[in-house]
């Protein structure tokens, strides 16, 4: 899918770079990210909302894939941006993206995340609980300023992937409760706070869903809500922002919608269920992350050893592995991949992808069918473009995979491998412990 094809030569290519060639100059593990496919992405998520008629904002939700470059492509697409730390934002920051665009997420953000913030004039908080609608207003005040705020709603609709629970009372860390009368409360409360300008409300139900039912649901629980609101309060919401979560494909049997369709399904479900309000309807914003750079990231491993037990398994490793991509081990999660140097080799069989952490659970892909590999060969996983680079870690002091951009035969550098110096980089030897020369 997007740019990647196999070459004459047996090798995938992407963006027009053969992998062999991007070894050779970038070595391995590398994380590949196919650039027109995450600008094509961008551009659906935007056509799909200018077909709706609706006026709107998408708003890349960084927390999938944090850098600079990152960055400018989402301002460069005209998209907005969701950020959940100061490190977040301070990447954004960096890159130039306007601030007036940047929204700010976040279950328990610091004083000083929130004095960052304001002093950077991003566009927008959103609001997740009574004592930071409190301290935000009261730090607010403090510096002369007003801020814009969406308050986080739980609208009582559980996204599992592939079922949804209508709950009564949700059960979540996040946000007002729409059914137990405390978001009724928060706009009560967010309305008469003189420092916050309340915009409207903000639900996320959850990520990696495929069905559009779930959406739908919490639009019409939100539209109700917005209507009470208006009735009783003399609230009207000038923003709602329906989160993100929009599913994609990872293997074989996974059955995501397209963009477009999901985008269609929302804002056809705004239109029905806010009618309501009569007059005109809000502004609608989403945020997606994991559709926008998910499908367009690749990672580029070597093959290293390998352990074959007749007749139970064969285990082949990767000079990678949960360092660079935890969701595996952390949900489960499945891959497919291929021997990106010998891709159209026949002699199949059937191996385990084990990283190269001292951790059993360090497990990539179970029972992948491979052309028979070999020491050196390189292995392509593929999807990995949303939360691996992102969830990377440096467990045994590994070294995070540099990130390159690759477009038109271009590769560029958008992340450099980590140094060794970068990994003791931040390690104090107390006096009283050096070593005496
Ligand atoms: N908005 C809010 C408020 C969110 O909490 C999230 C994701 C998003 C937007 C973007 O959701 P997306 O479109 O990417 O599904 N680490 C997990 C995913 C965690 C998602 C957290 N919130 C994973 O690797 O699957």
């Amino acid at each position: 899918h997007g740019t990647s094809k196999i070459n004459s030569k047996g090798h995938l290519e992407i963006g027009g770079n053969d992998v062999t060639d991007l070894k050779a100059k970038f070595g391995t593990p590398l994380y590949i990210v196919d650039e027109d496919l995450v600008r094509l992405r961008c551009r659906e998520y935007v056509a799909a909302f200018r077909e709706s008629g609706l006026t709107f904002q998408v708003a890349y939700a960084s927390k999938a894939f944090c850098t600079m470059a990152m960055c400018r492509l989402a301002d460069e697409e005209g998209l907005s941006l969701d950020v959940v730390s100061d490190g977040e934002l301070y990447t954004a920051l960096q890159a130039g993206f306007p601030a007036h665009r940047i929204h700010f997420h976040g279950n328990n953000k610091t004083v000083e995340e929130i004095e960052m913030a304001i002093d950077a004039k991003i566009g927008c908080f959103v609001v997740d609980n009574f004592i930071e609608l409190h301290l935000l207003n009261a730090i607010a005040a403090e510096k002369g300023q007003r801020v814009n705020v969406l308050l986080r709603v739980t609208p009582g609709v559980e996204a599992h992937t592939h079922e949804y629970i209508s709950t009564g009372q949700t059960d979540s860390k996040f946000g007002f409760d729409i059914g137990n009368g405390s978001a009724f409360e928060a706009v009560r409360v967010a309305s008469d706070l003189a420092s916050l300008e309340l915009l409207g409300v903000h639900s996320h139900i959850g990520s990696q869903i495929f069905e559009v039912e779930g959406f739908q649901m919490a639009v019409e629980r939100v539209a109700q809500f917005a209507i009470r609101v208006r009735n009783e309060l003399n609230v009207a919401f000038k923003v709602v922002n329906l989160g993100g979560g929009f599913g994609i494909r990872y293997v074989e049997g996974d059955t995501p919608l397209l963009v477009s369709q999901y985008v269609k399904a929302i804002t056809d479900a705004v239109k029905t269920h806010f009618a309501g309000l009569g007059d005109i309807l809000p502004e609608i914003w989403v945020e997606p992350g994991r559709s926008i750079v998910g499908d367009a990231g690749t990672t580029l491993y070597t093959v290293g050893t390998s352990k074959d037990i007749p007749g139970v398994r064969k285990y082949v490793a990767v000079d990678g592995g949960m360092t660079d991509n935890p969701r595996p081990a952390l949900y489960d999660s499945k891959y497919e991949a291929m021997l990106a140097n010998r891709a159209n080799e026949e002699n199949i069989e059937t191996v385990s992808i084990a990283g190269k952490c001292c951790e059993s659970g360090d497990m990539l892909i179970w029972d992948l069918e491979l052309p028979k590999v070999i020491s050196g060969d390189l292995l392509a996983v593929a999807c990995t473009g949303a939360y691996n680079y992102a969830m990377a870690s440096n467990y045994n002091r590994i070294r995070r995979p540099s990130v390159v951009f690759v477009k038109d035969g271009q590769a560029d550098v958008v992340v450099q491998r980590e140094s060794f110096d970068n990994i003791v980089g931040n390690d104090v030897i107390p006096e009283r412990m050096k070593k005496v020369a």
